[in-house]
């Protein structure tokens, strides 16, 4: 019999208990904020159609997607992003939603990527999504949850912040000053987001492709240094509807009490065709991780997919890059298993007793481990030290004759006696 690999398939993780007490700590983190900012949670199958995923910007996530053929022969996808999903989900509710909504999930998502450090081919998403809201207090809002979310695993404005930017400004100056047509936009964009990854001779090909002057990289490159309002201002005017927004999200979160974290800076883009207006991802300030979430403004989403647009903004937050943070910081916290009580028998006749006792402690919400099996008091013990539980239960003949067990704090080695009645 050929002998199977024990590894998961490249890229991806098994979450064995002690990973996954990690996981759940990080969710549960996520919900919280998300609680907070009044989002509810929902769902959508792993499993798309890959006609969602079908956009023609040339984008890296197309190129990912882990597709194939069903039994059916329908043409399907695991999906490598949320959004599309959400899009569908709000087309599906159409007029019977009442807006805005906000809403959020954690997804697994599913990219065939070259793997470095903090990219795997799955990972966990926080997303929140608003749908309703054509302002930028929409934007401020999810900036807020962002910053909130990093201030509770104790990450600080001088750890991370969050670049911000608008696609208006590149559009601004390609379709308004440089007479770039609207259609190409997305297609630019897409392309600008790998100025950093290609050869300069590349993005011109790809522009002539397009139909466009391989000059414009020029203008593109002065457009995306850009790193203040006021420069902003100079070279639009300060009246340009993208400068006031961009102002307005500012002073917004001033008021959320978050603007330490956010910088603007006009070189995000973002790699998605779909975004519209703001655009925004996090950043170490050490600079040694990728972005750790990424998010924006997409107004245009739903008539791609033949329905009625509805203004939208939202974010994807990784659960990979957040980690590789906390332990580079030694933020990670040490979780256990967060058992209570180990209950043991010190007699094979006395298990039922050890058992209604366990049932007892059980009812009381406890998180109670029960030996199980023939044990010597030695090795239990030692088992319920290596457990991280906070108290043994004894279960012994002659303190049960007499109506009570043996308690033990693990972590001062206290020993007393307790009546069953009083055990909880
Ligand atoms: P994205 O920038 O492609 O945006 O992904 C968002 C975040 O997901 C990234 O910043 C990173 O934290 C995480 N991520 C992405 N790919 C990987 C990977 N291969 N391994 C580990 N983590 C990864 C989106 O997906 C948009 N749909 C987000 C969004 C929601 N925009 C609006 N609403």
């Amino acid at each position: 019999m050929a002998v199977i690999n024990t590894a998961p398939p490249r890229g991806t993780r098994d979450f064995p208990p002690e990973e996954m007490r990690l996981r759940t700590w990080l969710f549960g983190h996520f919900r919280e904020v998300a609680r907070q900012f009044a989002f509810e949670e929902y769902d959508a199958p792993v499993l798309e159609t890959e006609a969602l995923y079908v956009r023609k910007a040339g984008e890296e996530i197309t190129g990912q997607l882990y597709n194939f053929e069903d039994k059916g022969g329908r043409k399907v996808a695991l999906r490598p992003e949320m959004t599309p999903s959400l899009a569908r989900l709000v087309l599906a509710k159409g007029r019977s939603l009442p807006m805005p909504i906000r809403w959020f999930s954690i997804p697994q998502c599913w990219r065939y990527e070259r793997m470095t450090r903090g990219r795997k081919r799955e990972h966990f998403q926080w997303n929140m999504d608003i749908f309703g809201v054509p302002g930028v207090a929409a934007e401020a809002e999810l900036l807020a949850a962002i910053a909130t979310f990093f201030g509770r695993l104790g990450l600080t404005s001088a750890d991370v912040g969050i670049r911000v930017s608008s696609r208006g400004v590149l559009h601004a100056v390609l379709t308004e000053k440089l007479g770039v047509p609207d259609e190409h936009f997305a297609a630019v964009c897409v392309l600008v987001d790998k100025l950093e990854k290609l050869p300069r001779e590349a993005i011109e090909k790809d522009l002539a492709e397009l139909g466009l002057a391989g000059s414009l990289v020029d203008e593109i490159i002065a457009t995306l240094s850009l790193r203040t309002l006021d420069d902003l201002g100079g070279v639009l005017g300060e009246e340009h509807p993208v400068v006031l927004d961009l102002r307005s999200l500012f002073s917004l979160a001033e008021a959320y009490g978050v603007a330490d974290w956010l910088v603007f800076d006009a070189s995000v883009v973002r790699g998605l065709a779909y975004y519209t207006g703001v655009v925004f991802e996090a950043f170490d300030r050490g600079a040694t991780l990728r972005a750790i979430c990424g998010g924006g403004r997409y107004d245009r989403l739903l008539s791609t997919f033949g329905g009625d647009d509805v203004p939208a903004c939202g974010f994807g937050f990784g659960d990979v890059v957040i980690v590789e943070l906390l332990k580079d910081k030694g933020l990670l916290p040490t979780l256990s298993a967060a058992v209570d009580d180990v209950v043991f028998s010190f007699s094979e006749d006395l298990r039922p007793a050890a058992m209604s006792v366990a049932a007892r402690l059980r009812a009381s919400g406890r998180s109670v481990d029960l030996v199980l099996e023939k044990k010597k008091a030695k090795w239990a013990f030692k088992y319920a030290d290596r457990s991280g539980a906070a108290r043994m239960v004894l279960v012994a003949p002659d303190e049960w004759e007499r109506g009570m067990v043996k308690i033990k704090e693990l972590a001062t080695g206290e020993q007393r006696e307790v009546l069953l009645e009083e055990l909880v």
